[in-house]
C-alpha cells in the first residue's frame, strides 16, 4: 500500500479495491473499462502505482463515484494532539475594524484539520459605560453558521438577539459562558476601560458541515426546504447563558479521593453532540482519561502539567491542546485549571449501531479493504 499512504499525493487508490466490489467489477473488467492492461490496474489496485489526476478524471467520468471518495485521507492526516503555545498565539494577532473603529483583536488558539473545532482567542478594543442593547457604540455581526460556545474572561457585555428578535444584553465576568446557535447575531464589547478583557470564542461544526451544505446545493433551494415544511417547530431557543456563581462544582472521584472539582458550563439541547466544562485538578493522581469527543483544551491556571499518551507537558496560562477522541490523557498534577470543550465526530449514535453489529473484524476490514468479495 504504498502510493495510497504518501502524503503529498492528492488522490489515492485506497478506496479502488472497495469501488470495485461496489460496482461489482473484477479488475479485468475495470482495467477493460480503463483501456488499460490487467497489471498496469493490479499496480493501482496494491498501490505500487498513484492515481493521477488524469485517471481520476477517467474513473469519475465513467463510473457513478464521487471525487471525495478518491481523494488521499493521509494527505489531511493529524497527529493524536496538538499542543499551541501562547506566544505562538500572540504571532497571529490582527485587529478588527468596526463601522472604521478597531473592535476586536483576534488571536488563532489550536486547530487541527480534523477536528470541527474554530476557537479564537478574542480581546474587545471598545468600552462601553452602560448596559443598554442599544449602545451606538457597539456593531453586530449578522451571525453565523457555526455554533459557537464563548467562555468570558474580565468584565465583558454580550449582545445577542433574542427568539422574538429583540436586542439583548447578558453582563458576563469571569467564568460565565454562553452558546449560541448558528446565525444569531451578536457582538461584545467591555466594560473595562483598560480594555483588559476577552473571550474564549470555540465555534465549531456539528451536524450541518460542508458535506451537508453540498447535498442541499444538489437539490436546489425549493426541495431543500421541503425536508423542513413538515418538520415541528422547537421551542428550545438558539440562545443560552450560564452564569458561573449559579453553577454548583461537581467533584471526579478516583481511588476514594477527590481529584478533580469542575462545573458545566453553557449548553443546549439543541445541540447535544457538544459540552463544556472548567475543571480544576485538586488532588494529585494517576487517572487515565480518554473521550469519544475531540476535545479542545484552553489553559486557565498560571501553569500546569498534563501527560498525553505517556509524554509529559508543561503548560501555561493561554496555551491551547486539542486532543484526538480516544487518546489517553492524564490530568495528573495538582493545579492545573483548564476550559475543556468536547464535540463528537461525525461518529454518531447509528453508525455506532452499526460498527458494533459488524464486530473488530470487520472494524478492520472497512478502514482498509483489499480483498474481493468473492473467492474465486
Ligand atoms: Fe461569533
Amino acid at each position: 500500500m504504498k502510493s495510497f499512504i504518501k502524503k503529498d499525493n492528492f488522490f489515492s487508490g485506497l478506496r479502488l479495491r472497495q469501488i470495485l466490489n461496489d460496482l461489482k467489477r473484477r479488475p479485468e473488467d475495470a482495467a477493460k473499462e480503463l483501456k488499460m492492461s490487467i497489471s498496469q490496474f493490479n499496480k493501482l489496485l496494491n498501490g505500487e502505482d498513484p492515481l493521477t489526476e488524469k485517471l481520476v478524471r477517467q474513473i469519475t467520468s465513467i463510473w457513478p463515484i464521487k471525487l471525495v471518495d478518491i481523494i488521499n485521507p493521509f494527505y489531511d492526516s493529524e497527529p493524536s494532539y496538538k499542543v499551541m503555545k501562547a506566544s505562538s498565539s500572540a504571532k497571529t494577532s490582527r485587529i478588527m475594524k468596526r463601522g472604521g473603529v478597531d473592535y476586536y483583536e483576534y488571536q488563532d488558539t489550536v486547530m487541527s484539520k480534523n477536528a470541527p473545532f474554530r476557537p479564537e482567542w478574542i480581546r474587545e478594543l471598545v468600552y462601553v459605560s452602560d448596559n443598554d442593547p442599544n449602545n451606538k457604540n457597539v456593531h453586530w455581526n449578522k451571525g453565523h453558521l457555526l455554533h459557537q460556545f464563548t467562555y468570558f474572561v474580565g468584565e465583558v457585555n454580550f449582545y445577542y438577539l433574542d427568539n422574538n428578535n429583540n436586542k439583548k444584553v447578558a453582563i458576563m465576568n469571569t467564568g460565565d459562558s454562553m452558546f449560541i446557535g448558528f446565525y444569531v447575531p451578536h457582538t461584545f464589547a467591555t466594560r473595562n476601560k483598560k480594555l483588559d478583557s476577552y473571550i474564549i470564542a470555540i465555534t465549531y461544526y456539528d451536524t450541518i458541515s460542508y458535506d451537508i451544505q453540498n447535498e442541499l446545493l444538489d437539490y436546489g433551494l425549493k426541495r431543500s426546504i421541503k425536508f423542513i415544511e413538515k418538520s415541528k417547530k422547537s421551542s428550545t431557543g438558539k440562545v443560552k447563558i450560564a452564569k458561573y456563581d449559579n453553577c454548583k462544582f461537581k467533584y471526579k472521584r478516583y481511588k476514594n479521593k477527590s481529584i478533580y472539582k469542575y462545573k458545566c458550563l453553557a449548553t443546549t439541547p439543541l445541540v447535544n453532540t457538544s459540552d463544556s466544562i472548567e475543571l480544576e485538578v485538586i488532588y494529585n493522581n494517576g487517572f487515565s482519561r480518554y473521550s469519544s469527543s475531540h476535545q479542545y483544551l484552553y489553559v486557565l491556571s498560571k501553569d500546569g502539567c498534563l501527560n498525553i499518551e505517556g509524554k509529559t507537558h508543561k503548560v501555561k496560562y493561554g496555551d491551547t491542546l486539542y486532543i484526538k477522541p480516544f487518546v489517553a490523557h492524564k490530568f495528573n498534577k495538582t493545579g492545573l485549571k483548564v476550559l475543556i470543550m468536547s464535540v463528537q465526530g461525525k461518529i454518531r449514535k447509528d453508525t455506532i449501531e452499526q460498527l458494533r453489529h459488524m464486530g473488530e473484524k470487520n472494524i478492520k476490514k472497512i478502514i482498509f479493504d483489499d480483498t474481493s468479495w468473492f473467492k474465486k
